[in-house]
Protein backbone atom coordinates (compact mmCIF):
# COMPACT_ATOMS: atom_id res chain seq x y z
CA UNK A 1 0.00 0.00 0.00
CA UNK A 2 1.22 3.59 -0.82
CA UNK A 3 2.33 5.39 1.96
CA UNK A 4 0.57 8.66 1.27
CA UNK A 5 -3.04 6.69 1.68
CA UNK A 6 -1.63 4.09 4.01
CA UNK A 7 -4.39 5.93 6.85
CA UNK A 8 -7.00 7.38 5.04
CA UNK A 9 -9.59 4.83 6.03
CA UNK A 10 -9.15 4.97 9.78
CA UNK A 11 -11.34 6.72 11.83
CA UNK A 12 -8.13 8.98 13.29
CA UNK A 13 -5.39 8.86 10.98
CA UNK A 14 -2.26 8.10 12.46
CA UNK A 15 0.05 10.78 11.07
CA UNK A 16 1.34 14.66 11.40
CA UNK A 17 -1.28 17.65 10.01
CA UNK A 18 -0.65 19.43 6.79
CA UNK A 19 -3.17 21.13 4.97
CA UNK A 20 -2.91 21.70 1.64
CA UNK A 21 -5.73 23.64 -0.97
CA UNK A 22 -6.71 21.81 -3.67
CA UNK A 23 -7.89 24.13 -6.54
CA UNK A 24 -9.94 22.01 -9.33
CA UNK A 25 -12.35 22.83 -12.50
CA UNK A 26 -15.16 20.49 -12.26
CA UNK A 27 -18.30 21.72 -14.91
CA UNK A 28 -17.07 24.50 -15.81
CA UNK A 29 -16.72 25.72 -12.27
CA UNK A 30 -13.88 26.35 -9.92
CA UNK A 31 -13.55 24.65 -6.49
CA UNK A 32 -11.02 25.00 -3.87
CA UNK A 33 -10.84 21.94 -2.10
CA UNK A 34 -8.73 22.05 1.78
CA UNK A 35 -7.22 18.73 2.67
CA UNK A 36 -5.08 17.01 5.29
CA UNK A 37 -2.75 14.65 5.78
CA UNK A 38 -4.28 11.18 6.01
CA UNK A 39 -7.29 11.80 3.85
CA UNK A 40 -7.60 10.29 0.45
CA UNK A 41 -5.50 11.76 -2.39
CA UNK A 42 -4.85 14.91 -0.34
CA UNK A 43 -2.46 16.31 -2.88
CA UNK A 44 -4.79 16.45 -5.94
CA UNK A 45 -8.01 14.95 -6.46
CA UNK A 46 -8.17 11.54 -7.67
CA UNK A 47 -8.21 10.67 -11.83
CA UNK A 48 -11.18 8.60 -10.84
CA UNK A 49 -12.70 10.91 -8.76
CA UNK A 50 -12.25 13.22 -11.80
CA UNK A 51 -13.52 11.55 -14.26
CA UNK A 52 -16.35 10.13 -12.34
CA UNK A 53 -17.63 13.59 -11.35
CA UNK A 54 -17.22 14.78 -15.20
CA UNK A 55 -19.41 11.84 -16.40
CA UNK A 56 -21.35 10.82 -13.45
CA UNK A 57 -25.70 11.25 -14.33
CA UNK A 58 -27.22 13.87 -12.46
CA UNK A 59 -30.83 13.18 -11.28
CA UNK A 60 -33.69 14.67 -13.30
CA UNK A 61 -35.55 15.29 -10.02
CA UNK A 62 -34.76 16.90 -6.63
CA UNK A 63 -34.45 14.85 -3.82
CA UNK A 64 -32.52 12.90 -1.49
CA UNK A 65 -28.33 12.30 -2.68
CA UNK A 66 -25.98 10.59 -1.26
CA UNK A 67 -22.04 10.91 -1.44
CA UNK A 68 -21.03 7.50 0.04
CA UNK A 69 -17.46 7.50 1.98
CA UNK A 70 -16.97 11.31 0.85
CA UNK A 71 -13.40 12.29 1.95
CA UNK A 72 -12.88 15.66 1.79
CA UNK A 73 -16.34 15.93 0.02
CA UNK A 74 -15.65 16.78 -3.93
CA UNK A 75 -18.04 14.57 -5.12
CA UNK A 76 -21.10 15.54 -2.76
CA UNK A 77 -19.76 19.48 -2.77
CA UNK A 78 -20.54 19.26 -6.71
CA UNK A 79 -23.65 17.56 -6.20
CA UNK A 80 -25.22 19.83 -4.08
CA UNK A 81 -23.58 22.89 -6.45
CA UNK A 82 -25.03 21.57 -9.02
CA UNK A 83 -28.59 20.41 -7.46
CA UNK A 84 -29.53 23.37 -5.39
CA UNK A 85 -32.73 21.89 -4.56
CA UNK A 86 -31.51 18.53 -3.39
CA UNK A 87 -30.32 17.83 -0.48
CA UNK A 88 -27.02 15.84 -0.35
CA UNK A 89 -26.19 13.79 2.64
CA UNK A 90 -21.71 13.15 2.90
CA UNK A 91 -20.97 10.48 4.76
CA UNK A 92 -17.02 9.01 5.57
CA UNK A 93 -15.32 7.09 8.57
CA UNK A 94 -12.87 8.82 8.68
CA UNK A 95 -12.93 12.19 11.03
CA UNK A 96 -10.13 14.18 9.25
CA UNK A 97 -11.62 13.57 5.90
CA UNK A 98 -15.15 14.94 7.35
CA UNK A 99 -13.18 18.36 9.29
CA UNK A 100 -12.07 18.85 5.76
CA UNK A 101 -15.43 18.69 4.19
CA UNK A 102 -17.04 20.60 6.53
CA UNK A 103 -14.68 23.33 5.62
CA UNK A 104 -15.27 22.56 1.74
CA UNK A 105 -19.03 22.81 2.22
CA UNK A 106 -18.73 26.66 4.13
CA UNK A 107 -16.23 27.68 1.60
CA UNK A 108 -17.55 25.80 -1.91
CA UNK A 109 -21.19 26.45 -1.00
CA UNK A 110 -22.11 29.44 1.40
CA UNK A 111 -25.29 29.81 0.57
CA UNK A 112 -27.18 26.49 1.42
CA UNK A 113 -25.26 24.78 4.52
CA UNK A 114 -28.85 23.75 5.64
CA UNK A 115 -29.84 20.90 3.11
CA UNK A 116 -25.60 19.58 2.52
CA UNK A 117 -25.68 17.05 5.75
CA UNK A 118 -22.15 15.77 6.98
CA UNK A 119 -22.66 12.27 8.66
CA UNK A 120 -19.67 10.04 10.69
CA UNK A 121 -20.21 6.10 10.89
CA UNK A 122 -19.65 3.34 8.58
CA UNK A 123 -21.38 2.85 5.49
CA UNK A 124 -25.38 3.16 6.08
CA UNK A 125 -25.18 3.05 10.24
CA UNK A 126 -24.77 6.91 10.38
CA UNK A 127 -28.90 6.79 8.43
CA UNK A 128 -30.38 3.99 10.95
CA UNK A 129 -33.63 4.72 12.18
CA UNK A 130 -33.94 8.04 9.26
CA UNK A 131 -35.92 6.37 7.09
CA UNK A 132 -34.49 8.00 3.44
CA UNK A 133 -34.69 6.41 0.29
CA UNK A 134 -32.27 8.39 -1.76
CA UNK A 135 -32.94 9.43 -5.80
CA UNK A 136 -29.32 8.42 -6.40
CA UNK A 137 -26.13 7.64 -4.38
CA UNK A 138 -22.61 8.24 -5.77
CA UNK A 139 -18.94 6.46 -4.54
CA UNK A 140 -15.44 5.90 -5.27
CA UNK A 141 -15.33 3.02 -3.05
CA UNK A 142 -12.73 1.58 -0.66
CA UNK A 143 -11.74 -0.92 -2.73
CA UNK A 144 -8.79 -1.43 -0.24
CA UNK A 145 -10.78 -2.54 2.31
CA UNK A 146 -11.72 -5.69 -0.02
CA UNK A 147 -13.83 -6.05 -2.95
CA UNK A 148 -16.08 -9.15 -1.09
CA UNK A 149 -17.28 -5.41 1.64
CA UNK A 150 -17.57 -3.74 -1.98
CA UNK A 151 -19.68 -6.19 -3.17
CA UNK A 152 -22.41 -6.74 -0.15
CA UNK A 153 -22.61 -3.06 0.02
CA UNK A 154 -23.79 -3.60 -3.79
CA UNK A 155 -26.46 -6.21 -1.98
CA UNK A 156 -27.62 -3.72 0.65
CA UNK A 157 -27.58 -1.06 -1.39
CA UNK A 158 -31.41 -0.67 -2.87
CA UNK A 159 -32.83 -1.12 0.51
CA UNK A 160 -31.92 2.87 0.29
CA UNK A 161 -32.29 3.42 -2.93
CA UNK A 162 -36.33 4.75 -4.10
CA UNK A 163 -37.79 3.30 -6.95
CA UNK A 164 -35.91 3.25 -10.17
CA UNK A 165 -32.75 5.34 -8.10
CA UNK A 166 -29.44 5.10 -8.86
CA UNK A 167 -26.39 3.74 -7.28
CA UNK A 168 -23.09 5.38 -9.55
CA UNK A 169 -19.49 4.22 -8.57
CA UNK A 170 -16.24 4.38 -10.57
CA UNK A 171 -13.68 1.38 -10.57
CA UNK A 172 -10.06 1.20 -11.87
CA UNK A 173 -10.12 -1.34 -14.47
CA UNK A 174 -6.46 -2.71 -12.80
CA UNK A 175 -8.67 -2.97 -9.59
CA UNK A 176 -11.30 -5.07 -10.98
CA UNK A 177 -13.71 -3.35 -13.04
CA UNK A 178 -14.43 -6.36 -14.98
CA UNK A 179 -14.40 -8.60 -12.75
CA UNK A 180 -16.83 -6.66 -10.13
CA UNK A 181 -19.59 -6.24 -13.65
CA UNK A 182 -19.65 -9.70 -14.18
CA UNK A 183 -20.38 -10.47 -10.87
CA UNK A 184 -22.92 -8.32 -10.49
CA UNK A 185 -24.64 -9.69 -13.38
CA UNK A 186 -24.70 -13.34 -12.14
CA UNK A 187 -25.57 -12.49 -8.71
CA UNK A 188 -26.99 -9.04 -8.64
CA UNK A 189 -29.24 -9.10 -11.36
CA UNK A 190 -32.36 -9.92 -9.33
CA UNK A 191 -32.18 -6.50 -7.20
CA UNK A 192 -31.34 -4.03 -10.05
CA UNK A 193 -33.25 -3.26 -13.43
CA UNK A 194 -30.60 -2.02 -14.64
CA UNK A 195 -26.67 -2.64 -14.40
CA UNK A 196 -24.34 -1.00 -16.98
CA UNK A 197 -20.95 0.30 -17.46
CA UNK A 198 -21.99 3.67 -18.97
CA UNK A 199 -18.58 5.29 -19.13
CA UNK A 200 -14.80 3.95 -19.85
CA UNK A 201 -12.11 6.53 -19.66
CA UNK A 202 -8.31 6.69 -18.93
CA UNK A 203 -7.90 3.24 -16.88
CA UNK A 204 -11.55 4.19 -14.84
CA UNK A 205 -15.32 2.60 -15.59
CA UNK A 206 -18.44 3.95 -14.26
CA UNK A 207 -20.86 2.14 -13.30
CA UNK A 208 -24.86 2.76 -12.81
CA UNK A 209 -27.00 0.12 -11.22
CA UNK A 210 -31.07 1.53 -11.72
CA UNK A 211 -32.69 0.03 -8.73
CA UNK A 212 -36.40 -2.09 -8.87
C1 LIG B 1 -11.42 5.89 -2.50
S1 LIG B 1 -11.75 6.98 -1.19
C2 LIG B 1 -12.83 8.17 -1.99
C3 LIG B 1 -12.94 9.47 -1.23
C4 LIG B 1 -13.74 10.56 -1.96
N1 LIG B 1 -15.09 10.11 -2.27
C5 LIG B 1 -13.03 10.95 -3.23
O1 LIG B 1 -13.49 10.53 -4.30
O2 LIG B 1 -12.01 11.65 -3.13
C6 LIG B 1 -12.87 6.04 -0.17
C7 LIG B 1 -13.37 6.74 1.07
O3 LIG B 1 -14.21 5.83 1.77
C8 LIG B 1 -14.00 6.01 3.17
N2 LIG B 1 -14.41 4.77 3.85
C9 LIG B 1 -13.69 3.64 4.09
N3 LIG B 1 -14.43 2.73 4.74
C10 LIG B 1 -15.66 3.31 4.93
C11 LIG B 1 -16.86 2.88 5.55
N4 LIG B 1 -16.95 1.67 6.12
N5 LIG B 1 -17.92 3.71 5.59
C12 LIG B 1 -17.83 4.96 5.01
N6 LIG B 1 -16.72 5.42 4.41
C13 LIG B 1 -15.65 4.61 4.37
C14 LIG B 1 -12.52 6.34 3.29
O4 LIG B 1 -12.25 6.98 4.52
C15 LIG B 1 -12.30 7.20 2.06
O5 LIG B 1 -12.50 8.56 2.36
Amino acid sequence: MEKKNQHYSSQFPNVGVKVFTVPVSLHRHLYLFKTVTGVFSYKKLDLGTKVFIEHMTLPKKEGYLLDLGCGYGAIGIVLAYLNPRSSVYLIDTNRRALWCTRENIRHNLSERSGKVIVLHGSYFKPLQNKNIKFEAIYMNPPLRNGRKEFLALCKDMPTFLKRNGQFQFVIKKKMGANYIYNYLIQNLSSLYEKINVTFKRSGYWIFSLVSI
